[in-house]
């Protein structure tokens, strides 16, 4: 049995040390909005924060990150409450088919701690191990200069 803290709750695992966190986060915990892409840290789709970092959790061992503090997208915001970076995904209109958002958006929030006014290269540099097969690139970019802005003004 392991234990985690998850969105800032306290949950009980009875799976392996060694089972990825991607495997335990949809289908231990139901929370289904980190995506599995292609399972070799590769396209960034299972995004997650573990201790504010933005880590691949496809590739990250659920009892290497055991007593972390584990957020994913439905921690981020609330619908009532939105992070920035999420508002300005909507006032952008950054997705399309949706699949890959989730770790963009885990990606971008992450950076914004990291460089709170990144330009357009960091952001590329940043954001580079996140793959969109829809080409969103842009809209991202955009949308996460507009959350930095966001954040500055408090
Ligand atoms: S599913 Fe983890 S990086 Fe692609
Ligand atoms: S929005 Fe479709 S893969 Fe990124």
């Amino acid at each position: 049995m392991l234990t985690l803290t998850v969105n800032g709750e306290t949950r009980h695992v009875d799976v392996p040390p060694q089972m990825p966190l991607l495997w335990v986060l949809r289908d231990e915990l139901g929370l289904t909005g980190t995506k599995f892409g292609c399972g070799a840290a590769l396209c960034g789709a299972c995004t997650v924060h573990v201790a504010g970092e933005a880590v691949r959790s496809c590739q990250t061992l659920v009892g290497d990150v055991a007593d972390m503090e584990i957020t994913t997208i439905e921690g981020l915001g609330t619908p009532a409450a939105l992070h920035a970076v999420q508002a300005a995904w909507i006032t952008h209109q950054v997705a399309q088919c949706g699949y890959c958002q989730s770790g963009q958006i885990m990606q971008a929030a992450a950076l914004l701690v990291a460089n709170p006014t990144p330009t357009d290269r960091d952001i590329d540099d940043a954001m580079d191990g996140n793959l969109c097969r829809c080409g969103t690139y842009p809209r991202i970019r955009a949308a996460i200069q507009t959350a930095a802005r966001t954040l500055a003004e408090g």
